[in-house]
């Protein structure tokens, strides 16, 4: 049994009604509804924070070391591009993570196209919608399964 940590950044608690367009109608709880049933199938265990403070973001992935989580998936939204302080926090506790976003980052503007999580992520699934955050689940638990 593992335990997974979902981390979603600012804004994403706006999922639904924010630029659909761009993000697509599901809302956050729909997305940490269906992560949940998928983890529950496998038996392992979910835990799932969204925040628009950076420093509620750092704190929790401090918790996170002291709780055992095995695996992060991380949305950082708009502090993928700006936040030294969040890649700090993951390189201090040393928990595998995987950078998850709804559209694809290098079809739009310059400055969304510079992550300070991409280098020192498993890996980055970006641009598939909802479903990112559900291949990124499927591709942490292969991750942990390799790695036990
Ligand atoms: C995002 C992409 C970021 O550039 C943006 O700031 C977000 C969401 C995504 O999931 O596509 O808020 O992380």
């Amino acid at each position: 049994m593992a335990t997974i940590l979902v981390l979603h950044g600012p804004n994403l608690n706006l999922l639904g009604s924010r630029e659909p367009e761009i993000y697509g109608t599901d809302n956050l709880e729909d997305i940490n509804q269906r992560l949940t049933a998928l983890s529950v199938d496998g038996r392992h265990h979910l835990l799932a924070l969204q925040s628009n403070a950076e420093y509620e973001l750092v704190e929790r992935i401090h918790d996170a070391s002291r709780e055992g989580v095995n695996i992060i998936l991380f949305n950082p939204a708009a502090f993928t591009h700006t936040s030294v302080a969040l890649r700090d926090a993951l390189l201090a506790v040393a928990i595998p993570f995987i950078e998850v976003h709804l559209s694809n980052v290098h079809g739009r503007e310059p400055f969304r196209q510079h992550s300070y999580f991409a280098d020192i992520a498993i890996g980055t699934i970006s641009g598939f919608g909802a479903m990112s955050y559900e291949l990124a689940l499927n591709a942490a638990l292969d991750h942990l399964n390799q790695n036990k």
